[in-house]
């Protein structure tokens, strides 16, 4: 089954968005399959963003997403990739739709709250990077085989 690495980014967590924010993943059907609440290093922010280190940004990026914890998230579903960045919007609130994450709590590029993997081999690559002690079994079990 398909995974994503979602990352709720320090602006997301300081304006208490966590809770609203995992409730849209989870309400929707997908499997929590890793969550933690950590501070992140500068080599661990360079090297999940090591694609954009030649862009202007980069220095400001790696400042900002180790300025404070975050929320490492993995998931699990059908498709969880591609809808988990419909669910987050466009990378610049600018240009998110309204309903979209991005596009109902955040205004700049700069501080666009969260974090979605942008294709499978990203997030098979992400994952084994914030979490190397591997992800949780949580195969959901039915009520009828507890009662
Ligand atoms: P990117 O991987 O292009 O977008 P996404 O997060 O949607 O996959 O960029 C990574 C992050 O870099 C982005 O979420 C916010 C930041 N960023 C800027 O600060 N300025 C920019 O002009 C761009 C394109 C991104």
């Amino acid at each position: 089954m398909e995974r994503t690495y979602i990352m709720i980014k320090p602006d997301g967590v300081q304006r208490n968005l966590i809770a609203p924010i995992l409730e849209r993943f989870l309400a929707k059907g997908y499997i929590l399959r890793g969550l933690k609440f950590l501070t992140v290093s500068k080599s661990l922010a360079e090297t999940h963003y090591a694609d954009l280190s030649s862009k202007p940004f980069f220095g400001a990026l790696v400042e900002y997403i180790t300025s404070g914890p975050v929320v490492a998230i993995a998931l699990e579903g059908k498709d969880v990739v591609a809808q988990g960045r419909k669910i987050i919007g466009a990378t610049n609130p600018a240009a998110s739709a309204p309903g979209t994450i991005r596009g109902d709590f955040c205004i700049e590029v700069g501080r666009n709250v969260i974090h979605g993997s942008d294709s499978v081999e990203s997030a098979e690559r992400e994952l084994g990077l914030w979490f190397p002690e591997g992800l949780v079994d949580n195969t959901p079990v039915l009520l009828s085989q507890i009662y």
